[in-house]
């Protein structure tokens, strides 16, 4: 078992992960809870520099390539940065793990989900989130609220995909939460943002106490 505890965030454009980590990132200062956010694709050197290759509009990869390299900034950001946060007893928080693989290169690039099983077992050495959120969002709303966020003629190589992959990558999202209930939180991200953070910080928490680990926050009532 980890001595840390492992989060990750989840779901397709436009889902709001990124407010939502700031937020829970807010709580878990706010109670000195010791933690740490990372990134995938990204989180340490090599990975930050594959995360360019693999977001540039310019880059011809298929899926195959694609989940090769994602694998291999993965298993970089693993040993360097979450396994050893996890053994120091951290909270690790982070912005997509394996699920992304399973989503966008297996249900929505096609390749065999039994490929990616394989490789991201060996890429991802052990490391298994011990609760992960899925904010679950449709592609019209996901993309509507990326129009209001930003300028949409900056897309990346993955937003700019059509309606039939990110369609697939939600279905997909949410075949793995249905398989996997005790570790999936599925959350409509339609919700307001405030609604969304006080849904993650209670499930946080549950299942952290029911771990048997404590923080001044358990130990109080946190008013949510
Ligand atoms: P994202 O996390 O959406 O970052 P931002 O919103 O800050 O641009 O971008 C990362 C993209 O990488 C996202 O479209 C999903 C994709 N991705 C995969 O296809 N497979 C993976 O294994 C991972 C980790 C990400």
């Amino acid at each position: 078992m980890n001595k840390g505890y492992l989060i990750t965030f989840e779901g397709g454009e436009g889902c709001g992960k990124s407010t939502q980590i700031k937020l829970l990132s807010q709580f878990l200062k706010e109670y000195n809870f010791d933690y740490i956010l990372s990134r995938e694709p990204g989180g340490a050197t090599f990975g930050e520099a594959l995360r360019k290759i693999l977001l540039d509009n310019k880059s011809d990869i298929d899926a195959k390539t694609e989940f090769l390299l994602m694998s291999s900034g993965r298993v970089d950001h693993v040993e360097k940065v979450v396994k050893p946060a996890l053994e120091r007893g951290q909270i690790v928080v982070l912005d997509r793990f394996y699920d992304s693989s399973y989503a966008y290169q297996g249900y929505a690039g096609g390749l065999d989900l039994k490929d990616i099983k394989y490789i991201t077992d060996f890429a991802a050495g052990g490391c298994k989130p011990d609760l992960t959120f899925l904010l679950d969002i449709s592609y019209e709303d996901g993309f509507d609220r990326k129009a209001r966020d930003e300028n949409l003629r900056n897309l990346d190589r993955f937003e700019n995909k059509d309606k039939e992959f990110h369609d697939k990558v939600r279905l997909g999202y949410l075949e793995m939460a249905k398989k996997e209930p005790e570790r999936f939180v599925v959350i409509d991200a339609t919700k307001s943002p405030e609604e969304i953070n006080k849904k993650i910080v209670k499930e946080f928490l549950k299942r952290y106490v029911q771990l048997g680990k404590k923080n001044e926050s358990t130990e109080k009532s946190v008013d949510l």
